[in-house]
């Protein structure tokens, strides 16, 4: 079976997405694919409970209990690894990785990101691209590297930035389309990936 982890912060809607596209499309069946596990570094973390309605397995790795990057990515690991994971999944995982991490999963992991990269890497990106005029944002699914959101590009999806657009409603728009490339991109590598 080719395990899927997913790594959460907050609402978890990607995660969910996910989830929903996996059962709707039967990826056990089609990919031998399950969502084997949901892990957030937050314990107040939405996407918790809507994993634990889906019956998926969850785990909490609190960053706050960790003096450095290193240690927090190290127990890190070992729980992802507990899973057998085939693909690590960031859906909205607001941590930055070290190298070591990266390293081990080069290849199978991705994280998805809501600006067009290479344009508006970091925070604040709805707002940063309303501020620089621009016409159009979206959303982009890519494989992750060792430099903050950049790597291989899986999907990407456009929305229009619409005259006195807020950075909330261009970001609903952007989670939408979010909703659709994820778990699309993620069907797509699974063929590629040794279970
Ligand atoms: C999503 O918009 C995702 O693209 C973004 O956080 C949100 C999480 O929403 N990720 C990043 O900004 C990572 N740099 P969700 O928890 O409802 O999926």
């Amino acid at each position: 079976m080719k395990n899927i982890v997913i790594l959460i912060s907050g609402g978890g809607s990607n995660m969910a997405a996910i989830v929903r596209c996996a059962q709707r499309e039967g990826w056990r069946k089609t990919y031998g694919a399950q969502v084997a596990a949901v892990i957030s570094n937050r314990p107040d973390a939405g996407g918790l409970a809507l994993a634990r309605d889906h019956m998926i397995a969850t785990d909490v790795v609190d960053h706050k209990r960790f003096e450095s990057r290193e240690a927090f990515d190290t127990e890190l690991a070992n729980v992802i690894d507990r899973r057998q994971p085939t693909l690590v999944v960031l859906a909205g995982f607001m941590r930055i990785l070290t190298p070591g991490f990266v390293g081990r999963y080069q290849g199978r992991l991705i994280n998805i990101h809501p600006s067009l990269l290479p344009a508006f890497p970091g925070l604040h990106t709805h707002q940063r691209a309303i501020d620089a005029g621009c016409k159009f944002a979206g959303a982009t699914v890519h494989q992750v590297t060792s430099e903050l959101d950049y790597g291989p590009i899986l999907e990407q999806a456009v929305v229009p930035i619409v005259p006195g657009d807020t950075a909330g409603a261009l970001a609903a728009r952007v989670l939408t389309q979010e909703h659709l490339i994820y778990p699309r991109a993620i069907a797509a590598l699974l063929p590629s990936l040794n279970g």
